[in-house]
Protein backbone atom coordinates (compact mmCIF):
# COMPACT_ATOMS: atom_id res chain seq x y z
CA UNK A 1 0.00 0.00 0.00
CA UNK A 2 1.27 3.74 -0.83
CA UNK A 3 1.20 6.28 1.91
CA UNK A 4 1.56 9.02 0.00
CA UNK A 5 -0.76 11.30 1.82
CA UNK A 6 -0.94 9.68 5.16
CA UNK A 7 -3.96 9.95 7.27
CA UNK A 8 -2.95 11.03 10.58
CA UNK A 9 -4.05 9.68 14.26
CA UNK A 10 -3.24 10.93 17.56
CA UNK A 11 -3.53 8.31 20.88
CA UNK A 12 -3.32 9.74 24.08
CA UNK A 13 -2.45 6.51 26.43
CA UNK A 14 -3.27 6.49 30.01
CA UNK A 15 -2.68 3.72 32.93
CA UNK A 16 -0.64 1.05 32.78
CA UNK A 17 1.71 -1.03 30.58
CA UNK A 18 -0.99 -3.02 29.12
CA UNK A 19 -2.95 0.16 27.86
CA UNK A 20 0.80 1.25 25.94
CA UNK A 21 0.67 -1.95 24.41
CA UNK A 22 -2.58 -1.98 22.97
CA UNK A 23 -1.76 1.74 21.89
CA UNK A 24 1.03 0.36 19.99
CA UNK A 25 -1.24 -2.67 18.26
CA UNK A 26 -4.16 0.10 17.04
CA UNK A 27 -1.66 1.84 15.94
CA UNK A 28 -0.53 -1.28 14.14
CA UNK A 29 -4.03 -2.38 12.78
CA UNK A 30 -4.74 0.72 11.46
CA UNK A 31 -1.72 1.24 9.68
CA UNK A 32 -2.87 -0.77 6.73
CA UNK A 33 -5.85 1.57 6.26
CA UNK A 34 -3.30 4.47 5.67
CA UNK A 35 -3.30 6.15 9.48
CA UNK A 36 0.02 6.82 10.50
CA UNK A 37 0.60 8.09 14.12
CA UNK A 38 1.08 11.67 14.86
CA UNK A 39 2.17 13.39 18.39
CA UNK A 40 -0.01 16.24 18.50
CA UNK A 41 -4.20 16.36 17.94
CA UNK A 42 -3.85 19.04 15.65
CA UNK A 43 -5.25 17.93 11.87
CA UNK A 44 -5.52 14.66 13.05
CA UNK A 45 -8.50 12.42 11.64
CA UNK A 46 -8.79 9.90 14.58
CA UNK A 47 -8.18 10.61 18.09
CA UNK A 48 -8.30 8.13 20.92
CA UNK A 49 -8.13 7.94 24.28
CA UNK A 50 -6.77 4.87 25.81
CA UNK A 51 -8.10 5.35 29.16
CA UNK A 52 -7.70 3.78 33.05
CA UNK A 53 -9.72 3.39 35.61
CA UNK A 54 -7.91 2.06 38.36
CA UNK A 55 -8.30 5.12 40.60
CA UNK A 56 -10.97 8.00 41.36
CA UNK A 57 -11.54 10.98 39.20
CA UNK A 58 -10.46 8.54 36.16
CA UNK A 59 -14.16 9.79 34.24
CA UNK A 60 -13.68 13.37 35.20
CA UNK A 61 -10.01 13.21 33.54
CA UNK A 62 -11.77 11.25 30.55
CA UNK A 63 -13.98 14.24 29.91
CA UNK A 64 -12.14 17.22 30.80
CA UNK A 65 -9.67 16.10 28.20
CA UNK A 66 -12.38 15.33 25.54
CA UNK A 67 -13.53 18.84 26.81
CA UNK A 68 -10.26 20.15 24.95
CA UNK A 69 -9.83 17.97 22.37
CA UNK A 70 -13.09 18.62 20.80
CA UNK A 71 -11.94 22.07 20.02
CA UNK A 72 -9.78 20.88 17.32
CA UNK A 73 -12.39 18.66 15.95
CA UNK A 74 -14.54 22.37 16.05
CA UNK A 75 -12.22 23.57 13.71
CA UNK A 76 -11.80 20.83 11.61
CA UNK A 77 -15.19 20.80 10.70
CA UNK A 78 -15.30 24.77 10.07
CA UNK A 79 -12.85 23.39 7.66
CA UNK A 80 -15.25 21.04 6.32
CA UNK A 81 -13.00 18.02 7.72
CA UNK A 82 -13.88 15.04 9.48
CA UNK A 83 -12.24 14.08 13.12
CA UNK A 84 -12.88 11.16 14.78
CA UNK A 85 -13.19 11.27 18.28
CA UNK A 86 -12.90 7.91 20.28
CA UNK A 87 -12.61 6.42 23.91
CA UNK A 88 -11.06 3.58 24.24
CA UNK A 89 -9.30 1.14 27.36
CA UNK A 90 -10.93 0.87 30.51
CA UNK A 91 -13.16 3.93 31.33
CA UNK A 92 -14.49 2.84 27.89
CA UNK A 93 -15.04 -0.52 29.45
CA UNK A 94 -16.65 0.26 32.48
CA UNK A 95 -18.80 3.60 31.65
CA UNK A 96 -19.09 3.45 27.82
CA UNK A 97 -22.51 4.37 28.19
CA UNK A 98 -22.43 7.08 30.05
CA UNK A 99 -19.48 8.35 28.03
CA UNK A 100 -21.83 7.81 25.12
CA UNK A 101 -24.62 9.83 26.53
CA UNK A 102 -23.02 12.80 28.10
CA UNK A 103 -20.07 13.38 24.82
CA UNK A 104 -22.64 13.11 21.68
CA UNK A 105 -19.73 14.54 19.69
CA UNK A 106 -17.99 11.28 20.64
CA UNK A 107 -18.26 8.86 17.67
CA UNK A 108 -16.53 5.38 18.38
CA UNK A 109 -16.70 4.31 22.24
CA UNK A 110 -14.88 0.34 22.74
CA UNK A 111 -13.02 -1.26 25.72
CA UNK A 112 -10.09 -3.35 25.68
CA UNK A 113 -11.45 -6.61 23.65
CA UNK A 114 -12.63 -4.79 20.83
CA UNK A 115 -9.00 -3.59 19.24
CA UNK A 116 -8.93 -6.32 16.39
CA UNK A 117 -11.96 -4.77 15.11
CA UNK A 118 -11.15 -1.32 14.92
CA UNK A 119 -10.95 -1.37 10.91
CA UNK A 120 -14.64 -2.57 11.01
CA UNK A 121 -15.67 0.20 13.86
CA UNK A 122 -13.78 3.08 11.95
CA UNK A 123 -15.22 2.31 8.64
CA UNK A 124 -18.76 2.11 10.19
CA UNK A 125 -18.11 5.64 11.63
CA UNK A 126 -16.59 7.21 8.49
CA UNK A 127 -19.54 6.56 6.78
CA UNK A 128 -18.06 4.02 4.69
CA UNK A 129 -21.20 2.33 5.50
CA UNK A 130 -23.39 5.21 6.22
CA UNK A 131 -21.59 6.63 9.04
CA UNK A 132 -22.68 5.00 12.78
CA UNK A 133 -21.66 5.65 16.03
CA UNK A 134 -20.36 2.99 17.39
CA UNK A 135 -20.50 1.45 20.88
CA UNK A 136 -18.68 -1.92 21.48
CA UNK A 137 -17.64 -2.60 25.15
CA UNK A 138 -18.55 -6.48 24.66
CA UNK A 139 -16.53 -9.29 25.94
CA UNK A 140 -15.54 -11.22 23.07
CA UNK A 141 -14.72 -14.92 23.78
CA UNK A 142 -12.59 -15.57 20.66
CA UNK A 143 -8.66 -14.21 21.14
CA UNK A 144 -8.35 -10.47 21.12
CA UNK A 145 -4.97 -11.12 20.26
CA UNK A 146 -5.44 -13.58 16.96
CA UNK A 147 -7.24 -10.24 15.34
CA UNK A 148 -4.18 -8.03 15.81
CA UNK A 149 -1.65 -7.97 13.39
CA UNK A 150 1.84 -9.65 14.22
CA UNK A 151 3.45 -7.24 12.07
CA UNK A 152 4.30 -4.34 14.43
CA UNK A 153 5.73 -0.58 13.75
CA UNK A 154 7.93 -0.98 17.12
CA UNK A 155 10.59 1.34 17.17
CA UNK A 156 13.28 1.01 19.38
CA UNK A 157 15.15 -1.27 21.39
CA UNK A 158 13.06 -2.40 23.95
CA UNK A 159 9.32 -3.36 23.37
CA UNK A 160 6.12 -4.79 25.52
CA UNK A 161 4.51 -8.10 24.51
CA UNK A 162 1.49 -9.43 25.85
CA UNK A 163 1.07 -12.74 26.76
CA UNK A 164 -1.67 -12.83 29.49
CA UNK A 165 -4.33 -10.65 29.88
CA UNK A 166 -7.43 -10.36 32.39
CA UNK A 167 -7.50 -11.07 36.54
CA UNK A 168 -9.32 -14.02 38.14
CA UNK A 169 -8.44 -12.96 41.97
CA UNK A 170 -10.92 -10.06 42.37
CA UNK A 171 -8.99 -8.08 45.15
CA UNK A 172 -11.66 -6.11 46.76
CA UNK A 173 -10.44 -2.73 45.99
CA UNK A 174 -9.53 -3.16 42.24
CA UNK A 175 -11.20 -2.71 39.06
CA UNK A 176 -9.69 -4.82 36.69
CA UNK A 177 -11.55 -7.89 36.70
CA UNK A 178 -14.43 -5.95 35.48
CA UNK A 179 -12.68 -4.01 32.95
CA UNK A 180 -10.34 -6.43 31.34
CA UNK A 181 -12.26 -9.88 32.13
CA UNK A 182 -11.16 -12.95 33.25
CA UNK A 183 -7.57 -14.46 32.98
CA UNK A 184 -6.84 -15.41 29.31
CA UNK A 185 -3.05 -16.83 28.42
CA UNK A 186 -2.25 -16.36 25.03
CA UNK A 187 -0.48 -19.58 22.75
CA UNK A 188 3.22 -20.18 23.18
CA UNK A 189 3.85 -20.12 19.17
CA UNK A 190 1.76 -16.57 19.08
CA UNK A 191 3.83 -15.21 21.86
CA UNK A 192 7.00 -16.23 19.87
CA UNK A 193 6.17 -15.18 16.28
CA UNK A 194 5.58 -11.98 17.89
CA UNK A 195 8.57 -11.63 19.98
CA UNK A 196 10.55 -12.57 16.60
CA UNK A 197 8.73 -9.78 14.87
CA UNK A 198 10.21 -7.45 17.38
CA UNK A 199 13.63 -8.63 17.02
CA UNK A 200 13.40 -8.10 13.36
CA UNK A 201 12.15 -4.99 13.86
CA UNK A 202 15.71 -4.03 16.15
CA UNK A 203 14.25 -4.88 19.58
CA UNK A 204 17.10 -6.31 21.90
CA UNK A 205 15.00 -6.35 25.04
CA UNK A 206 11.12 -7.35 25.65
CA UNK A 207 8.63 -6.97 28.68
CA UNK A 208 6.42 -9.92 28.64
CA UNK A 209 2.70 -8.61 30.06
CA UNK A 210 -0.36 -9.41 31.59
CA UNK A 211 -2.49 -7.96 34.62
CA UNK A 212 -1.14 -11.18 36.33
CA UNK A 213 1.79 -12.61 34.28
CA UNK A 214 3.09 -15.23 36.36
CA UNK A 215 -0.20 -16.96 36.09
CA UNK A 216 0.57 -17.52 32.46
CA UNK A 217 -0.56 -21.02 31.14
CA UNK A 218 -0.71 -20.80 27.51
CA UNK A 219 -0.37 -23.91 25.26
CA UNK A 220 2.08 -24.99 23.13
CA UNK A 221 1.94 -26.88 19.82
CA UNK A 222 1.46 -29.92 21.55
CA UNK A 223 -1.02 -29.32 23.37
CA UNK A 224 0.65 -29.22 26.28
CA UNK A 225 0.83 -26.12 29.10
CA UNK A 226 3.62 -24.05 29.62
CA UNK A 227 4.57 -21.37 32.61
CA UNK A 228 5.75 -17.83 31.88
CA UNK A 229 9.26 -19.55 33.34
CA UNK A 230 9.19 -21.97 29.76
CA UNK A 231 8.10 -18.99 27.89
CA UNK A 232 10.53 -16.48 29.05
CA UNK A 233 13.20 -19.44 28.66
CA UNK A 234 12.14 -19.29 24.96
CA UNK A 235 12.20 -15.63 24.30
CA UNK A 236 15.26 -15.16 25.90
CA UNK A 237 16.82 -17.84 23.96
CA UNK A 238 15.46 -15.99 20.21
CA UNK A 239 18.75 -15.29 18.98
CA UNK A 240 19.15 -11.37 19.01
CA UNK A 241 16.86 -10.96 22.22
CA UNK A 242 19.37 -9.95 24.49
CA UNK A 243 17.27 -9.36 27.87
CA UNK A 244 13.67 -10.39 28.80
CA UNK A 245 11.92 -9.33 31.77
CA UNK A 246 8.03 -9.27 32.88
CA UNK A 247 5.26 -7.34 34.76
CA UNK A 248 3.29 -7.76 36.79
CA UNK A 249 3.33 -10.94 38.92
CA UNK A 250 1.13 -12.26 41.66
CA UNK A 251 2.22 -13.56 44.87
CA UNK A 252 -0.48 -15.96 45.08
CA UNK A 253 0.94 -17.54 41.11
CA UNK A 254 5.03 -17.28 42.28
CA UNK A 255 6.49 -20.66 41.11
CA UNK A 256 9.71 -21.85 41.86
CA UNK A 257 9.97 -22.69 37.83
CA UNK A 258 10.34 -18.60 37.52
CA UNK A 259 12.58 -17.60 40.46
CA UNK A 260 15.17 -20.28 38.87
CA UNK A 261 14.61 -19.07 35.31
CA UNK A 262 16.73 -15.53 36.91
CA UNK A 263 20.08 -17.84 36.67
CA UNK A 264 19.63 -17.26 32.69
CA UNK A 265 21.89 -14.47 32.05
CA UNK A 266 19.29 -12.56 29.56
CA UNK A 267 16.68 -12.81 32.42
CA UNK A 268 17.31 -9.21 33.97
CA UNK A 269 17.33 -9.34 38.27
CA UNK A 270 14.62 -7.08 38.43
CA UNK A 271 11.32 -8.22 40.31
CA UNK A 272 8.22 -6.44 40.38
CA UNK A 273 6.03 -8.05 42.75
CA UNK A 274 2.52 -5.82 44.33
CA UNK A 275 2.28 -6.71 48.09
CA UNK A 276 -0.22 -4.11 48.55
CA UNK A 277 -0.36 -3.84 52.82
CA UNK A 278 1.96 -5.38 55.27
CA UNK A 279 -0.72 -6.69 57.77
CA UNK A 280 -2.35 -9.76 57.38
CA UNK A 281 -5.40 -8.74 58.81
CA UNK A 282 -5.63 -5.95 55.69
CA UNK A 283 -4.03 -8.60 53.12
CA UNK A 284 -7.15 -10.53 53.87
CA UNK A 285 -9.95 -7.96 53.69
CA UNK A 286 -8.45 -6.88 50.79
CA UNK A 287 -8.58 -10.82 49.07
CA UNK A 288 -4.88 -10.78 48.56
CA UNK A 289 -4.95 -14.88 49.15
CA UNK A 290 -1.97 -14.65 50.97
CA UNK A 291 0.19 -13.60 54.08
CA UNK A 292 3.04 -11.59 54.62
CA UNK A 293 4.90 -14.59 55.31
CA UNK A 294 4.21 -16.13 52.36
CA UNK A 295 5.95 -12.64 50.41
CA UNK A 296 8.91 -12.42 52.55
CA UNK A 297 9.44 -16.28 51.59
CA UNK A 298 9.38 -15.70 48.24
CA UNK A 299 11.95 -12.54 47.88
CA UNK A 300 13.97 -15.18 49.66
CA UNK A 301 14.10 -17.68 47.22
CA UNK A 302 14.68 -14.94 44.84
CA UNK A 303 17.57 -13.94 46.83
CA UNK A 304 18.82 -17.15 47.08
CA UNK A 305 18.89 -17.85 42.90
CA UNK A 306 20.28 -13.91 42.48
CA UNK A 307 21.17 -12.41 45.84
CA UNK A 308 21.75 -8.70 43.90
CA UNK A 309 17.79 -8.88 42.44
CA UNK A 310 16.29 -5.65 42.31
CA UNK A 311 12.63 -5.67 44.05
CA UNK A 312 9.93 -3.33 43.40
CA UNK A 313 6.60 -2.86 44.72
CA UNK A 314 2.65 -1.90 44.45
CA UNK A 315 1.42 -0.37 48.46
CA UNK A 316 -2.03 0.91 49.55
CA UNK A 317 -2.58 3.01 52.65
CA UNK A 318 -5.68 3.50 53.95
CA UNK A 319 -7.34 0.66 53.04
CA UNK A 320 -10.89 0.50 54.98
CA UNK A 321 -10.60 -0.37 58.62
CA UNK A 322 -6.34 -0.16 58.31
CA UNK A 323 -4.90 0.94 61.51
CA UNK A 324 -2.19 2.94 63.06
CA UNK A 325 -0.62 -0.82 63.72
CA UNK A 326 -2.03 -2.56 60.55
CA UNK A 327 0.24 0.63 58.63
CA UNK A 328 3.07 0.26 61.18
CA UNK A 329 2.98 -3.43 60.30
CA UNK A 330 3.61 -2.26 56.32
CA UNK A 331 6.39 0.07 57.46
CA UNK A 332 8.18 -2.86 58.77
CA UNK A 333 7.50 -5.28 55.65
CA UNK A 334 9.34 -2.58 53.76
CA UNK A 335 12.38 -2.07 55.93
CA UNK A 336 13.04 -6.00 56.09
CA UNK A 337 12.40 -6.47 52.36
CA UNK A 338 14.17 -3.22 50.99
CA UNK A 339 13.11 -1.92 47.70
CA UNK A 340 14.83 -0.45 44.97
CA UNK A 341 11.59 1.19 43.47
CA UNK A 342 7.89 1.26 44.53
CA UNK A 343 4.50 2.69 43.55
CA UNK A 344 2.46 3.98 46.42
CA UNK A 345 -1.28 4.90 46.06
CA UNK A 346 -3.91 6.20 48.59
CA UNK A 347 -6.88 4.03 48.78
CA UNK A 348 -9.18 4.81 46.63
CA UNK A 349 -12.98 3.96 46.42
CA UNK A 350 -13.73 2.40 43.11
CA UNK A 351 -17.46 1.98 42.63
CA UNK A 352 -18.67 -1.67 42.08
CA UNK A 353 -16.20 -3.12 43.72
CA UNK A 354 -16.75 -4.89 47.21
CA UNK A 355 -13.94 -2.67 49.43
CA UNK A 356 -16.55 0.51 47.88
CA UNK A 357 -19.02 -0.74 50.59
CA UNK A 358 -16.57 -1.31 53.52
CA UNK A 359 -17.28 0.20 56.56
CA UNK A 360 -13.97 1.65 58.24
CA UNK A 361 -13.16 4.29 55.80
CA UNK A 362 -10.15 6.48 56.94
CA UNK A 363 -9.72 10.09 56.81
CA UNK A 364 -8.09 11.81 54.20
CA UNK A 365 -5.98 13.59 56.57
CA UNK A 366 -4.67 10.39 57.91
CA UNK A 367 -4.27 8.67 54.48
CA UNK A 368 -2.12 11.75 53.32
CA UNK A 369 0.05 11.46 56.67
CA UNK A 370 0.71 7.61 55.72
CA UNK A 371 1.49 8.03 52.70
CA UNK A 372 4.26 10.90 53.47
CA UNK A 373 5.79 8.63 56.08
CA UNK A 374 6.12 5.49 53.48
CA UNK A 375 6.92 7.08 50.29
CA UNK A 376 9.89 8.85 52.51
CA UNK A 377 11.13 5.50 53.41
CA UNK A 378 10.55 4.29 49.85
CA UNK A 379 12.57 7.31 48.65
CA UNK A 380 15.34 6.71 51.06
CA UNK A 381 15.22 2.78 49.92
CA UNK A 382 15.95 3.47 46.33
CA UNK A 383 18.42 6.15 47.00
CA UNK A 384 20.19 3.87 48.77
CA UNK A 385 20.04 1.44 46.44
CA UNK A 386 21.12 3.79 43.44
CA UNK A 387 23.91 4.85 45.56
CA UNK A 388 25.20 0.91 45.90
CA UNK A 389 25.88 0.47 42.05
CA UNK A 390 27.77 3.98 42.21
CA UNK A 391 31.04 2.48 41.07
CA UNK A 392 29.76 -0.33 39.33
CA UNK A 393 30.26 -1.46 35.98
CA UNK A 394 27.19 -2.40 34.58
CA UNK A 395 25.44 -3.30 30.42
CA UNK A 396 23.52 -0.21 29.69
CA UNK A 397 20.75 -0.58 27.26
CA UNK A 398 20.60 2.01 25.50
CA UNK A 399 16.95 3.70 23.64
CA UNK A 400 17.26 7.33 23.63
CA UNK A 401 18.79 10.62 23.84
CA UNK A 402 17.58 13.15 26.27
CA UNK A 403 17.23 16.56 25.18
CA UNK A 404 20.62 17.77 26.38
CA UNK A 405 22.20 15.09 23.89
CA UNK A 406 23.05 12.23 26.48
CA UNK A 407 22.35 8.89 25.84
CA UNK A 408 19.52 7.57 28.24
CA UNK A 409 19.37 3.81 29.07
CA UNK A 410 18.74 1.20 31.58
CA UNK A 411 20.90 -0.85 33.68
CA UNK A 412 19.75 -4.54 33.98
CA UNK A 413 18.66 -3.58 37.58
CA UNK A 414 15.95 -1.30 35.66
CA UNK A 415 17.24 2.18 37.03
CA UNK A 416 18.13 5.39 34.07
CA UNK A 417 21.39 6.01 33.91
CA UNK A 418 22.71 9.03 31.45
CA UNK A 419 25.86 9.00 29.61
CA UNK A 420 28.02 10.84 27.80
CA UNK A 421 28.76 9.16 24.38
CA UNK A 422 27.96 9.43 20.70
CA UNK A 423 24.33 9.37 19.69
CA UNK A 424 25.27 6.10 17.29
CA UNK A 425 25.36 3.89 20.38
CA UNK A 426 21.67 4.77 20.86
CA UNK A 427 19.91 1.14 20.45
CA UNK A 428 23.11 -0.75 21.52
CA UNK A 429 24.48 -2.31 24.87
CA UNK A 430 27.73 -1.26 26.17
CA UNK A 431 29.52 -1.23 29.66
CA UNK A 432 29.60 2.03 31.66
CA UNK A 433 30.99 2.66 35.01
CA UNK A 434 28.78 3.72 37.03
CA UNK A 435 30.10 7.78 38.52
CA UNK A 436 27.24 9.40 40.26
CA UNK A 437 23.71 9.38 41.24
CA UNK A 438 21.43 12.00 42.21
CA UNK A 439 19.21 9.16 44.17
CA UNK A 440 16.45 8.82 41.64
CA UNK A 441 19.25 8.20 38.76
CA UNK A 442 22.21 7.72 37.35
CA UNK A 443 25.45 8.84 35.49
CA UNK A 444 28.19 6.84 34.21
CA UNK A 445 31.31 6.79 32.00
CA UNK A 446 31.53 4.82 28.65
CA UNK A 447 33.94 2.01 29.87
CA UNK A 448 35.49 2.06 26.61
CA UNK A 449 36.23 5.62 26.53
CA UNK A 450 37.90 5.31 29.86
CA UNK A 451 40.14 2.78 28.44
CA UNK A 452 40.93 4.80 25.61
CA UNK A 453 42.04 7.74 27.21
N1 LIG B 1 -2.33 -6.70 38.57
C1 LIG B 1 -1.50 -5.97 39.36
C2 LIG B 1 -1.84 -4.51 39.56
C3 LIG B 1 -2.94 -3.84 38.84
S1 LIG B 1 -3.35 -2.22 39.31
C4 LIG B 1 -1.43 -6.61 40.72
O1 LIG B 1 -2.14 -7.51 41.03
O2 LIG B 1 -0.63 -6.19 41.51
C5 LIG B 1 -1.84 -1.43 39.74
C6 LIG B 1 -1.80 -0.95 41.15
O3 LIG B 1 -2.76 0.04 41.39
C7 LIG B 1 -2.11 -2.02 42.18
O4 LIG B 1 -1.02 -2.84 42.45
C8 LIG B 1 -2.52 -1.20 43.37
O5 LIG B 1 -1.40 -0.88 44.16
C9 LIG B 1 -3.09 0.06 42.76
N2 LIG B 1 -4.55 0.10 42.89
C10 LIG B 1 -5.46 -0.71 42.31
N3 LIG B 1 -6.70 -0.38 42.72
C11 LIG B 1 -6.57 0.64 43.58
C12 LIG B 1 -7.49 1.41 44.35
N4 LIG B 1 -8.80 1.18 44.34
N5 LIG B 1 -7.00 2.41 45.14
C13 LIG B 1 -5.67 2.66 45.18
N6 LIG B 1 -4.77 1.97 44.49
C14 LIG B 1 -5.20 0.98 43.69
FE1 LIG C 1 -6.43 -6.10 40.56
FE2 LIG C 1 -5.80 -7.86 42.39
FE3 LIG C 1 -6.20 -8.66 39.90
FE4 LIG C 1 -4.05 -7.24 40.51
S1 LIG C 1 -4.53 -9.28 41.25
S2 LIG C 1 -5.39 -6.92 38.77
S3 LIG C 1 -4.79 -5.85 42.09
S4 LIG C 1 -7.72 -7.82 41.24
FE1 LIG D 1 -5.83 1.06 34.29
FE2 LIG D 1 -7.05 -0.76 32.90
FE3 LIG D 1 -4.46 -0.91 33.25
S1 LIG D 1 -7.81 0.20 34.72
S2 LIG D 1 -4.17 0.02 35.25
S3 LIG D 1 -5.51 0.66 32.15
S4 LIG D 1 -5.86 -2.60 33.17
Amino acid sequence: MTNTNPKKLFIKTWGCQMNVYDSRKMADVLAPMGYQEVTEPDGADIIILNTCHIREKATEKVFSELGRLKKHKDVAEEQGKKMLMAVAGCVAQAEGDFIAERAPYVDMVFGPQSYGTLPEMVAKATGAYGKERVINTDFDEEDKFDKLPEETIATGPTAFLAVQEGCDKFCTFCVVPYTRGGEYSRRVQAVLDEAQQLRDKGVKEISLLGQNVNAYHGLNENGQTESLADLLIKVADIDGIERVRYTTSHPRDMRDDLIEAHAHPAVMPYLHLPVQSGSDKILKTMNRKHTRDLYFDIIEKFRRVRPDIAISGDFIVGFPGETDQDFEDTMDLIKRINYSSAFSFKYSQRPGTPAATMGGLIREDIKNERLQRLQALLNDQMKAFNEQTVGMELPILFDGITSKGQLHGRTPYNQAIHVNGNPRLNNTIENVRVTSTNGKSLMGDLVLLEDVA
